[in-house]
């Protein structure tokens, strides 16, 4: 198996059980790492090419609007050879009740088919929302594997979930 770990993370202000904070690394961000020390695979991430704001609100406010306009959200150019992987680790924070817009456009551009997808993700109550529907939608040809939800503030705390989950791919 030739896996990949993509993920989109946003680090800033957040706010860990009511509380703000700035953060140097996002939660998905630490998650990512946590699942590609394990599977000693290659990591990308996608990074936004006009920043989000570091404010919790404004990036809130951006973020709606680009998912009300289904807007294409430009990415930094990534390193991933498809013919050379056949299994995609996706990881996102739900935004909206489901992945960002910036997820959705490497999606479109990614081609996914025959493509197993083991999605992952973090949340503040909401877990995966409506996103495992819309990347079953948005990539028909894809196996969607069953993925890990884990809440913001507990990604420091996920070792036993992720080994868990784990245990389906290995
Ligand atoms: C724009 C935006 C929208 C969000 N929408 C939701 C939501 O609908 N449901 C939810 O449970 N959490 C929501 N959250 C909270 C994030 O999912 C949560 O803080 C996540 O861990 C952030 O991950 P990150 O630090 O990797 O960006 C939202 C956060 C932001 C910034």
């Amino acid at each position: 198996m030739n896996p990949v770990v993509v993920y989109f993370s946003h680090a800033g202000e957040n706010f860990i059980n009511g509380i703000s904070k700035k953060v140097s690394m996002g939660n998905t961000e630490v998650l990512a790492h946590k699942i590609v020390n394990r599977l000693n695979c290659p990591l990308i991430q996608l990074k936004e090419m006009a920043c989000y704001p570091e404010s919790y609100d404004e990036t809130v406010k951006c973020a709606e609007y680009e998912k009300k306009e289904n807007r294409r959200v430009a990415y930094q150019k990534i390193e991933l050879d498809r013919s050379k992987i056949d299994t995609l680790f996706l990881g996102y924070p739900n935004w909206w009740g489901s992945y960002p817009r910036i997820v959705a456009t490497f999606l479109e551009d990614f081609d996914t088919d025959g493509l197993a997808i083991y999605p992952f993700c973090t949340h503040e109550g909401s877990a995966f929302g409506s996103s495992m529907n819309e990347l079953k939608t948005q990539c028909p040809n894809a196996d969607i594997r069953s993925g890990l939800p884990v809440r913001g503030s507990r990604v420091e705390r996920a070792d036993v979930a992720i080994e868990n989950w784990l245990l389906a791919y290995k």
